[in-house]
This record gives C-alpha cells, sequence and structure tokens, in this order.
C-alpha cells in the first residue's frame, strides 16, 4: 500500500527558503526520511510538490485509485484553498496535514486552515520532522491501531 505525500506553493524551495523558519533540510531529505519509515510498515511512499493548486487537486483524485492515505502540507493553499478542501472530501482514507513551522504562533492569517475540517490529524511547529511523525502515525492507522 502507498502513501502519497502532497506538497504545494514554494515547498520546491525548501531549504534554501526561509531557513530560519523552514529549516535546511530539504524536500529530498522529507522524501528519503519517510520512504525508510513506510518500509519499516511494510508501505510504500511516493512525494510530490507542485506550485499549482489544479495540480494538487489532481494528485488528490488520483490518490482516490492508489493511495492508501494522504500526508498533506498545502502550503499557502492550506489558506485559501476550498478546492483542496473539497477534493480531500471526496477521499476515504485517513489525512494527515502537516505544517514544518508553528503556524498558530505566526501571522493570523496563518491560523485558519480550510484543510483541518478534513485531516485526521494535524502537525504543526515539528520542523520537517513532522512529516516522519505523520508516516510512523498513517501506519499506526492503516494497522488499526
Ligand atoms: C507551511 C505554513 C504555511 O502558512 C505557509 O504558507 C507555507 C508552509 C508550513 O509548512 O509551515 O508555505 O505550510
Amino acid at each position: 500500500r502507498t502513501i502519497h505525500i502532497l506538497n504545494g506553493p514554494n515547498l520546491n524551495l525548501l531549504g534554501k527558503r526561509q531557513p530560519e523558519i523552514y529549516g535546511r533540510d530539504t524536500l529530498d531529505d522529507v522524501a528519503a526520511a519517510c520512504a525508510a519509515i513506510a518500509q519499516e510498515a511494510g508501505l510504500e511512499s511516493v512525494l510530490r510538490q507542485s506550485n499549482w493548486e489544479g495540480q494538487i487537486i489532481d494528485w488528490i483524485h488520483e490518490a482516490r485509485e492508489t493511495a492508501a492515505g494522504i500526508i498533506i502540507n498545502p502550503a499557502a493553499l492550506t489558506h485559501t484553498s476550498v478546492a483542496v478542501f473539497d477534493a480531500l472530501m471526496t477521499f476515504e482514507g485517513p489525512v494527515i496535514e502537516v505544517h514544518i513551522s508553528q503556524v498558530h504562533k505566526r501571522e493570523a492569517f496563518r491560523h485558519h486552515s480550510y484543510v483541518s475540517a478534513r485531516a485526521d490529524a494535524v502537525l504543526a511547529g515539528f520542523g520537517v520532522h513532522g512529516y516522519a511523525l505523520a508516516m510512523r502515525h498513517m501506519a499506526l492507522l492503516l494497522a488499526g491501531k
């Protein structure tokens, strides 16, 4: 079974973009860490990133057929996108929302998430380690624990 790890706008620059907020690890580092945890749990993981809202939505639709669970960092789309929320509502498996930074400690416009109303769990402020924690929790959820 495969877990899709979807990432929204500007996260291709992870490691270079505002490292004081998001750290120096890259999305490739995240992909490698998650793949290792998935493998231990007998799962596979696929990490994708797009700066395009429609691409994220298409990937969520694809996940309906091919993914057992979704880990998503919608980035700025978190705070703007009813369309990403609607797409996630069509997905039947577990959804975990991840934010690298502690969004509630930041600007007020980052405090509301459209996605949280669908997410089974939400992580914020764990740095890139949040993805690894999300993957471990996903493995437990899928094992029925
Ligand atoms: C983010 C937080 C969002 O507010 C921001 O727009 C991002 C990244 C995070 O991972 O901390 O791009 O989702």
